[in-house]
């Protein structure tokens, strides 16, 4: 597929020309490897994953098989494919890494460590996907600042902050172009989330079509920040492609598109499906994971340093989701 016009009106000149990804297998890395090669062309999206992955991420464009701790292979990869850009997605989510808490840390910080290594030695820029994870119990909760205290209670959320700070170092210390989101909860329809806290406003939708009730594991009143794939794709072209003598805060930008608790989106898809009813088993370990989070953000700083404007609200991510699902089970059903 030839490339499209740059989608932010700069004429096609594109600071990224030449992207790998890791981490393709995952549910942003499935839907961001097709849109990158929409907007920079399919042979210029490396797409690495550490297992086989079906569909258009392997079939649409270039695709090798990366463990992110081998170091060797990446580099190797990084150099034939002449990148420039790294985007390193590979990682574990908060409720499955409290099960595995050294492996993850191998992969969350020691995946990271080494592609800070490799954008280095070959002088690549670097995108980390931070968290609302890098926060902690201690932090101010509502309308939680760019910058303030960062205390963590999860493996997931204490690598968060040590990669944010290991993103800065080789920023400061060896010019490195790092640059990083703390994305909240990201809910889709092409992937679903695995060992996620916030997996649970992805599969109420598949539930509401599927058995017309969801049984949450987050109990009501919990608010959490959450952004619909959508714009999360568009913010990562956005902020990599971003004039850099404008980002002051790197590593990395809160950005969120909305803020709801488990009985906010169930009353977002009972305007769509009257029927729809939740109900509640909670999860203790869950649940303290989503109680040391924030409940909202500020994203001031990813508006003012980059121009971040996230498009979908509750009830229009909602009525999207819904239609996109229905879509695909009809498929399906053939
Ligand atoms: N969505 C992630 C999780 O729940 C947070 O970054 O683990």
């Amino acid at each position: 597929m030839e490339p499209l016009e740059d989608p932010h009106g700069k004429g096609g000149l594109h600071v990224m020309k030449r992207i790998i990804v890791t981490g393709a297998s995952g549910q942003i890395g499935i839907e961001l490897v097709p849109y990158l090669r929409k907007i920079y062309g399919d042979s210029n999206v490396l797409a690495t994953a550490r297992r086989h992955v079906p569909g258009p991420v392997s079939e649409g464009g270039p695709f090798e098989l990366l463990d992110v701790r081998d170091g060797k292979t990446f580099s190797k990869l990084v150099s034939s494919f002449k990148a420039d850009t790294i985007l390193h997605l590979a990682g574990i989510l908060s409720a499955k890494a409290e099960t595995m808490p050294q492996e993850s840390w191998d992969i969350n910080l020691g995946g990271t460590f080494t592609a800070l290594e490799v954008a280095r030695e070959h002088g690549a820029a670097l995108f980390f996907p931070s968290s609302i994870a890098a926060f902690g119990p201690s932090t101010p909760q509502d309308n939680t600042p760019q910058v303030t205290i960062q205390r963590p209670t999860t493996i997931y959320g204490v690598a968060k902050v040590t990669c944010e700070l290991l993103c800065d170092y080789y920023h400061k210390k060896y010019g490195v172009d790092t640059r990083g989101l703390r994305f909240p909860g990201l809910i889709s329809y092409e992937a679903l989330p695995g060992g996620g806290t916030t997996d649970y406003a992805v599969h109420i939708y598949y539930e509401a079509l599927s058995k017309g009730r969801y049984t949450c594991y987050i109990a009501p009143g919990t608010y959490m920040d959450m952004m619909y794939m959508p714009d999360a794709l568009a913010a990562v072209v956005q902020l990599m492609e971003a004039d850099p003598s404008k980002l002051v805060n790197r590593n990395a930008y809160n950005v969120s598109a909305m803020s709801f608790a488990p009985e906010d989106i169930a009353a977002s898809i009972k305007k769509f499906i009257p029927e729809f009813e939740i109900s509640y088993d909670v999860d203790p370990v869950r649940q303290a994971i989503a109680e040391s989070w924030p409940n909202s953000l500020d994203c001031t700083a990813a508006k003012e340093e980059w121009g971040f404007d996230p498009e979908y609200d509750l009830d229009r991510m909602t009525q999207d989701m819904l239609e996109r699902l229905k879509q695909k089970r009809q498929a399906t059903e053939g």
